[in-house]
């Protein structure tokens, strides 16, 4: 089955084919990130005026290079939230004037559950019940998947998401938007125990919180002329410091329940050092991890199309009805 996937629900206009949930045939994404760096994140109106200009070529590119047209789609999955209702309407209505011209299927895709299927893409081999971390520029969740599209919320962040975190302190530091990437690259050449930092949240069980770490940051720079070692040094801090609590509470939830796999999904999957921590402690409990390439690791219309498969597989589709949702539940669809 041939899916057209779309993504608009933040700051990247994208559209890809994906056969079958797994070969990608085209994954096109075309990034705002130089649209909306000066103003040190996400401008809701400028990025749904940029996803109207961009979609439908978007749309071509995907097409042309996956050597393929929309008469030989099977169906249309698109992402109906959560995110920016203003960009996450301007895929919807596509999808739908798609469906609707081809009288293909189409389905709405919940964005939290695309990054999970990234894994999907790559690995037909992910045996279930498994542990989910999704660690995104919004959302920092611990997750219980017990079947395809059978989600149970274990934790979750009480105020910012870790990519969030990333992205302000990166900001207060001058390295500009996205963060994370900026402070991943920096950290390279940083001394991780150079600056002493408390651990956010440490405790709380399986829930997150990044506010007050935030906060303690930026009253360190507030008080510091870093010069350039202090720095990457600061960078390698403050990654450490994330990375441990993401790592050391996934951990926990693996010993308790006991899954078949770890996966990991979300922006933040990127990071290096995550990638790291996560590999040395799934390889002591004996657990197989799972992470998707670092480009199938942020925003993408791969991931839409390979869980939209997914759900149409199951019976599942969606009417010209869809509605877009700022807030949608992962797994709210069943
Ligand atoms: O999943 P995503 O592309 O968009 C959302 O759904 O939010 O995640 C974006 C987030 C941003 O906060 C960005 O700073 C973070 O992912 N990110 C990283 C890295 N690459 C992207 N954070 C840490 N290290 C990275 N290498
Ligand atoms: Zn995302």
């Amino acid at each position: 089955m041939r899916v057209l996937g779309l993504e608009t629900s933040c700051d990247e206009t994208a559209a890809a084919i994906v056969d079958d949930g797994h070969a990608v045939r085209s994954n096109i994404i075309a990034s705002q990130v130089d649209l909306h760096d000066r103003f040190g994140g996400v401008v809701p109106e400028l990025a749904s005026r940029k996803h109207l200009e961009r979609i439908l070529p978007v749309i071509d590119e995907a097409l042309d290079a996956a050597t393929t047209s929309l008469g030989a789609v099977d169906a249309v999955a698109v992402t109906y939230g959560p995110g920016l209702v203003g960009a996450l309407a301007v895929g919807v209505a596509t999808a739908k004037a798609i469906a609707l011209s081809t009288g293909r299927p189409l389905v709405g895709v919940n964005h939290l559950e695309g990054h999970i299927y990234a894994n999907f893409l790559e690995h037909a081999d992910i045996v279930l019940p498994a542990i989910v971390l999704i660690v995104s520029g919004a959302h920092t969740d611990l997750v219980l998947m017990r079947a395809h599209g059978v989600y149970e919320i274990l934790g979750r962040t009480r105020d910012d998401a870790a990519g969030e975190a990333f992205d302000k302190i990166a900001r207060a530091m001058g390295l500009g938007y996205p963060g994370g990437p900026a402070i991943d690259r920096l950290a390279q050449a940083g001394d991780p125990q150079a600056i002493e930092l408390p651990l956010p949240f440490a405790n709380g069980g399986l829930d997150f919180s990044f506010s007050g770490f935030k906060t303690a940051v930026l009253r360190i720079l507030a008080r510091t002329d870093l010069r350039p070692q202090a720095q990457a040094d600061l960078a390698a801090s403050v990654q450490r410091a994330i990375v441990q609590v993401l790592v050391s509470k996934t951990l926990r939830a693996v010993k308790r329940f006991q899954p078949k796999s770890l996966l990991v999904a979300g922006g933040v999957a990127a990071n290096s050092h995550l990638r790291t921590e996560l590999a040395h402690g799934a390889d002591q409990l004996g657990v197989p991890l799972f992470v998707p390439s670092p480009v199938l690791c942020t925003d993408n219309a791969a991931m839409i199309a390979g869980a939209g498969f997914f759900r149409i597989s199951r019976g599942q589709r969606d009417s010209l009805e869809l509605t877009v949702s700022s807030d949608a539940p992962l797994g709210a669809e069943l």
